[in-house]
């Protein structure tokens, strides 16, 4: 199941996170055992120091290339060095093992720096070894200055959404340019009672799936791409088991309803120190 880049490209649906999967716990197992599952897309960042995992994951699978969608990310440091962009590019094509990579984004809109970082990321784009490139964490107004400057539109803009942060006037905004949203910490990180959401679990009944899956679910049901981390091998069966339902318009709006604005992870207006 795949959504349908702004430049034809077509990125899963659905794909696994792997921030904080450290290199020295099984994490080519966990690789290895989300392709086993079904899942082709990574979600991985130069910062998260586990490219070699998913790269090594993907050679040893023996599944083709060219079937796997791998995203990753060039990070603060080396946007504000120059061309910091372009040398944090080669390494993670050399740390993955890749010649390419489907889907490169600029990690954080860094104040005074994210306009030059795109311009490079465009570069690359057109040198062939990036099939798609976009951003994370941008708000419309970031997004707004980005439209002065760029000749490939972002493919994607990748945020913080779930039930608790739905961020309802970005997603109109990055929907109406033909932006796809990829939604990251789509379970809150495990850490904002989601799951425990009598909403949720309601509707988890109903459908005789789990509060995650009905989570993920939403998410393709309102057109937003998602990458949830799981190291378990059982809860990457469950969260990519979710293509053989599909909510209604009431059960959405039900979830939509639940969005409070509480965040995990900083708001991107915030980047001091960071
Ligand atoms: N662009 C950015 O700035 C940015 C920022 C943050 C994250 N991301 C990306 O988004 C990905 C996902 O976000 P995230 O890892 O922060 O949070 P998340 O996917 O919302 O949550 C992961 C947590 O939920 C648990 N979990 C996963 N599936 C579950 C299930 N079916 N039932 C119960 N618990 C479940 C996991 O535990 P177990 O592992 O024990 O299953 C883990 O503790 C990251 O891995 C990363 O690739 C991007």
């Amino acid at each position: 199941m795949h959504f349908k880049l702004n430049n034809g490209v077509k990125m899963p649906m659905l794909g696994l996170g792997v921030s904080q999967i450290a290199p020295d716990t099984d994490g080519i197992g966990v690789v290895l055992a989300a392709l086993e599952a079904g899942y082709r897309a990574f979600d991985t960042a130069e910062f998260y120091g586990n490219e070699d995992m998913v790269g090594e994951g993907i050679r040893q699978s023996g599944i083709a290339r060219e079937e796997i969608f791998v995203t990753t990310k060039v990070h603060n440091e080396a946007q504000r060095a120059e061309n910091g962009a372009f040398e944090a590019f080669e390494r993670s094509l050399k740390n993955l093992g890749l010649d390419y990579i489907d889907l490169y984004l600029i990690h954080w809109p860094v104040p005074g720096r994210y306009i030059q970082t795109y311009k490079a990321l465009e570069k690359i784009y057109k040198s062939g070894r990036a099939r798609a490139i976009g951003v994370c964490n941008c708000k419309i107004h970031h997004l707004q200055e980005l439209e002065k400057i760029w000749e490939i539109p972002a493919a994607v803009n990748q945020y913080e959404h779930h039930p608790f942060l739905t961020q309802k006037e970005i997603l109109e905004y990055c929907q109406k340019k033909e932006i796809l949203v990829t939604a990251y910490c789509p379970q809150g990180r495990g850490r904002l009672g989601l799951h425990e959401n009598p909403v949720i679990t309601a509707l988890a009944a109903k459908y005789n799936k789990t509060p995650a899956q009905i989570i993920l679910r939403w998410n393709m049901d309102i057109g937003v791409s998602a990458i949830p981390k799981t190291v378990n091998h059982a809860r990457l069966k469950e969260n990519i088991d979710i293509f053989d339902f599909q909510l209604t318009d009431d059960d959405i709006t039900a979830i939509n309803a639940l969005n409070t604005g509480t965040r995990v992870i900083r708001d991107p207006d915030d980047l001091t120190g960071y």
